[in-house]
């Protein structure tokens, strides 16, 4: 596996595999890998020639007193486990080789100016998309992949990605992979590991509300309020828990809806202590 710590590093790879005719793959990460990542990697893998990670923590996607500088990184791990997955070339840059002007600053973002990015995450989070978009394309005018791949977990950034793409025109795939969970349901996530034994306990919340929503909308309840009320209900029965939100959105436009109908998102913010950890649930065709 290449490590590359440069821009032109990485174009110099793909240039080589693109003039060989090979089709390559991007899986963008902050980094501390776990088996949710490797499954977007597996995925790359089978259905790419070539896969490239990348493995950096977007300083643009925090704002001042989130957990940029606490954001877990084990960049030895990371390596062991994409090599084991079978991926081509890692990225792994710095702050000023992403953001030329110093500082981990830019004058330039790519930002959906729609209200998709204000909902859900974007409530408490007023700039994070805007420096998720700016950070992907910046990944994407690198790598220039035929195809790219996100966690569903992560479903508000999924929905804009495939929105920044259409809007700005790359010719690029978006392959969404299923969340992936540890053997008790709670979904994998890098700030896991952010979570007391006993907050560990009662992060469990969440995925329970999943598998609540998901079998009152497998026996038919078709109001998405009263699938909402129920999950909350369950959620604020844990005394470690705290709602940042529990809603039903249009799984594309994330727009608020009232009844249960593909693509209904179902999707939740909860602190647990002081760790924000999000899960969901779509409703499909
Ligand atoms: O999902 C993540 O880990 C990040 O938001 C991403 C897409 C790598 C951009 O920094």
């Amino acid at each position: 596996m290449i490590i590359a710590t440069t821009i032109e590093d990485v174009r110099c790879a793909v240039r080589a595999w693109k003039q060989e005719g090979l089709t390559v793959g991007l899986v963008p990460t902050m980094g501390y890998l776990h088996e949710g990542h490797a499954s977007l990697v597996d995925a790359a893998v089978a259905s790419c020639d070539r896969v490239v990670t990348s493995d950096f923590v977007n300083p643009t996607q925090f704002a001042p007193g989130e957990d940029l500088e606490s954001y877990p990184r084990d960049f030895d791990h990371d390596c062991a486990l994409l090599e084991e997955h079978g991926c081509d070339l890692v990225f792994y840059p710095s702050v000023d080789e992403m953001y030329p002007d110093g500082g981990g600053t830019t004058d330039t973002y790519v930002e959906i100016l729609n209200n998709m990015p204000k909902q859900l995450c974007g409530k408490t989070r007023p700039i994070h998309f805007r420096g998720v978009c700016t950070v992907v394309s910046k990944l994407f005018n690198i790598v220039t992949p035929d195809k790219a791949f996100f966690g569903q977990k992560d479903a508000q950034q999924l929905a804009v990605i495939r929105k920044m793409v259409r809007d700005l025109l790359y010719g690029i795939e978006i392959v969404g992979c299923p969340i992936v969970r540890e053997a008790d349901g709670l979904a994998k996530s890098s700030r896991n590991t952010y979570l007391n034994p006993e907050e560990r306990k009662a992060a469990l919340v969440l995925s329970q509300a999943v598998r609540l929503g998901e079998s009152m909308v497998a026996e038919g309840e078709a109001n998405a309020d009263e699938v909402v009320r129920a999950m909350t209900e369950l959620i604020q029965a844990e005394p470690l828990a705290r709602i940042d939100y529990v809603e039903a959105v249009d799984g594309v436009t994330m727009e608020n809806v009232s009844v249960v109908k593909a693509p209904t998102l179902f999707a939740m913010a909860v602190y647990i202590g002081t760790t924000r950890l999000i899960d969901n649930f779509s409703v499909e065709a």
